[in-house]
């Protein structure tokens, strides 16, 4: 028999919020519930993500559900942050992923951002990668020290901002060798803290430059935040493309089922200087091919290698911001392609 929205509604009822001493149900917690055959997905709206009852009510859930429903039924969780919470002003959050360190993600990260933004969006940028994190030099904030400011009582973090675009990044609070010795929830604590504890006002995009691989922090995103979708990037070797589908796939669990944007595929080609009609396929062609057909997503665009874009990195002014020049105009198409991608979601 066909699965009632009551019965779920019933059943919600029996999973209690402790800490508010009441159902989750009168709560007014229930923000959607939907039912395909045997697959129930509920929305549930938290004031805090990091709130620890968000893990123990997902479970909570869970478990109530197929008790009541049977055990043969699909349960979908999503936690959701309040409407009036900090990040209700974000309209899309997209998190830039890789598999191995080292093949350009921050530099996707960062030149997206500033081609968003160069296209009119309100855009911030958020550096999460613990170990490495490289945004602030890549916009040239490195000795910045965001401000705290108090807000509906609360201190809250403000990004600092450059070219027009705000950055907050865990490299502010920790040194890449003290980091070596977080622990995983350390890292997260923070990592929760600059999404929620910070002051991202209105932004039509959240670019958050993801560790590489698949961590703790990747897991907290993508079960405890809204996010619009996934950006990957790789360069062209099948060891690259390898990783990056491993890395992928976690947001495609059964459980999480985050859209996957496309892939920026990275250090392409070589142009050289004195023959610039003429591409060189250094790394080989076709893995990132493969890889975007077997998950049924695009390519976004593709990148050629191109010294500047270290030197710029370096400088504090990502090449984007450059009018004319070969990556400028890859990641134009990039954010184009981006938001068409949004918008068939
Ligand atoms: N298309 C390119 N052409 C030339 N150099 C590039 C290109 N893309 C990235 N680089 C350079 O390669 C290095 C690594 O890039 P980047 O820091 O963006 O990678 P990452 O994936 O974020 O690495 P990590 O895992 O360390 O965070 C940087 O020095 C960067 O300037
Ligand atoms: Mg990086």
């Amino acid at each position: 028999m066909a699965i009632k929205k009551q019965q779920v509604v019933d059943a919600l009822k029996q999973v209690i919020f402790f800490a508010k001493k009441d159902n989750i149900v009168d709560l007014h917690m229930i923000q959607d519930i939907s039912i395909k055959g045997k697959e129930i997905k509920v929305t549930i709206v938290f004031e805090k993500l990091d709130d620890p009852a968000v893990g123990i009510i997902y479970n909570s859930v869970v478990k109530t559900l197929k008790k009541e429903l049977g055990d043969d039924i699909n349960v979908d969780v999503k936690p959701v942050g309040d409407e009036n919470g900090p990040l209700a002003g974000v309209k899309n959050i997209i998190a830039v992923i890789s598999g191995k360190g080292g093949v350009g993600k921050s530099t996707a990260a960062a030149n997206l951002a500033v081609s968003l933004a160069k296209s009119g969006s309100k855009v911030g940028i958020l550096d999460a990668d613990v170990l490495g994190p490289s945004i602030p030099i890549m916009f040239g904030v490195e000795d910045g020290q965001p401000n705290v400011v108090e807000k509906k009582g609360k201190p809250v973090l403000l990004p600092l901002e450059n070219y027009g675009i705000k950055i907050l990044s865990i490299g502010f609070f920790v040194k890449p060798e003290q980091a070596l010795m977080w622990r995983g929830s350390m890292a997260n604590n923070a990592f929760n803290q600059l999404m929620t504890d910070s002051d991202w006002g209105e932004l039509d995009y959240l670019v958050i430059d993801m560790p590489p691989g698949t961590g703790d922090i990747q897991l907290t995103l993508a079960q405890n935040y809204n996010i619009r979708g996934v950006v990957l990037v790789t360069t062209p070797q099948k060891v690259a493309t390898a990783d990056v589908r491993r890395a992928a796939m976690m947001y495609r669990q059964e459980k999480l089922t985050i859209p996957l944007l496309g892939i920026i595929e990275n250090m392409s080609y070589f142009i050289p200087e004195d023959a610039p009609d003429k591409k060189y396929y250094i790394f080989g062609q076709g893995a990132s091919d493969q890889l975007a057909n077997e998950l049924g997503i695009k390519i976004l665009g593709r990148i050629p290698i191109e010294a500047k874009i270290s030197e710029t990195g370096d400088k504090g002014m990502p090449l984007s911001l450059v009018d004319g020049s070969p990556v400028t105009k890859a990641f134009a198409e990039i954010s184009q392609k981006l938001k068409e991608e949004i918008a068939r979601l």
